[in-house]
């Protein structure tokens, strides 16, 4: 049973979807929401990109049928026979990638991990504030809020594993169509260090969680639109600054806020080759979007990066959660609100926009027409803070480690 007091808050839509049964209100919620997003953008050339992604992902979810999905590729693969050392900067990237390599099975598996020790917690205390749960008539027993803190640990690892997959795919056919002889080096050690991504929270989703939950709409959307995209920099853009980029965040975040000692590890080794992965994709793009493209095409890509910026930061609501714990209890209008709120999301928002606006900035996609967008959507907070291009993994790590002694 909801609070009334929540009832002036509704939105037309929801009005309407109260009217129906209960067993319809989801459904229908989810086509309106989806029909939101598509209403939300902008720019018709954005809209034309991500449109029938959308409709894959959104309408006909496409990532929880349960059966494998394919995804038609069309890009160029691009060869040359004189084999140019063209890009320093990206050799020496090779090189401390092939230094970086390291093994899987070398992560300490043996620690036993049992995700509902409040001892050892996978997520802190604070993450979820269950009191906000309260106004929508909810009570959780402190059983049922250890469990609850359980389900979002596993289902943002779940969502990690996906986004890897994904970036495994998207580094595989951006090693192909990239044009720098040295990035295709490159390229190769990040198919391989994807490769042990997915290896590793797989494992750890399976060996030490029990369970995994199915993929995000708006995660399939994304990666399905970079996978059909057959343009080589806006594969780069969408997988190598922005998943990747938020990615990072995510994992900087959960590496400072979980106590249990496997996981801290495996983040570990896992943010050192993404702080790599995303300065690559800074480094190829820089040069690439201010001295090779039109104008047009480059505002293009400078509101798709805004569109999608948007994407991940309203709409990555748990649902996956929702649908096993309060469908029936909590509309999902509600359920958007509540975890809106929560302390331990918004944590995560602050720290994966703080990376990933710097490096839009970086490559040139923060010019003054784009600006008062980002100022309305609260992003501009994050404007001058460093990007990749100064962000070791060393220094990145000794920030986060610091943070945490502190
Ligand atoms: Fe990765
Ligand atoms: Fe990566």
């Amino acid at each position: 049973m909801e609070n009334a007091k929540n009832s002036n808050r509704l939105s037309v839509s929801e009005r309407l979807v109260n009217l129906l049964p209960q067993r319809m209100r989801s459904q229908i919620d989810s086509y309106f929401e989806a029909l939101d997003v598509f209403m939300q953008v902008r720019d018709p050339k954005v809209l034309r990109a991500l449109g029938p992604a959308g409709l894959r992902g959104l309408l006909f979810r496409r990532g929880k049928q349960g059966v494998p999905t394919h995804m038609p590729a069309s890009h160029n693969a691009h060869f040359d026979w004189n084999y140019p050392s063209d890009q320093p900067e990206m050799a020496e990237l090779y090189r401390r990638a092939k230094l970086g390599q390291w093994d899987g099975d070398q992560l300490p598996w043996q620690i036993d991990v049992d995700p509902l020790n409040p001892e050892v917690p996978l997520l802190p205390e604070g993450f979820i504030d269950f009191s906000l749960f309260e106004e929508y008539g909810v009570r959780l027993n402190r059983e049922e809020q250890v469990k609850l803190r359980y389900c979002f640990c596993t289902w943002m690892l779940s969502q990690f594993l996906h986004g890897e997959q994904g970036a495994l795919y998207a580094a595989a056919q951006v090693t192909e169509a990239v044009q720098f002889f040295d990035g295709k080096l490159y390229g190769a050690t990040q198919v391989m260090d994807e490769g042990r991504h997915v290896e590793v929270f797989n494992r750890y989703l399976d060996e030490k969680l029990g369970r995994m939950y199915h993929i995000n709409d708006n995660l399939y959307v994304i990666i399905d639109s970079l996978m059909t995209d057959s343009r080589w920099d806006m594969k780069f853009l969408g997988m190598q600054i922005m998943v990747e980029g938020l990615a990072l965040g995510a994992f900087c975040t959960l590496y400072q806020q979980t106590r249990e000692p496997l996981l801290h590890e495996l983040l570990r080794m896992v943010i050192q080759d993404e702080a790599r992965h995303v300065h690559y994709g800074v480094l190829a793009l820089r040069e690439h979007f201010t001295s090779q493209l039109s104008d047009a095409e480059r505002r293009e890509r400078e509101d798709w990066a805004f569109e999608v910026s948007l994407l991940m930061r309203n709409r990555f609501m748990v649902y996956e959660v929702f649908d096993e714990w309060f469908e029936g209890r909590i509309s999902r209008a509600n359920w958007r609100r509540l975890v809106n709120r929560q302390p331990g999301m918004n944590r995560f928002r602050q720290v994966m926009f703080s990376r990933l606006v710097p490096n839009l900035r970086e490559i040139g996609l923060m010019s003054p027409r784009i600006l008062p967008h980002y100022e309305q959507a609260g992003l501009m907070q994050f404007f001058g803070g460093a990007s990749a291009m100064e962000l070791t993994a060393e220094r990145l790590l000794d920030e986060l480690d610091t943070a945490k002694a502190a």
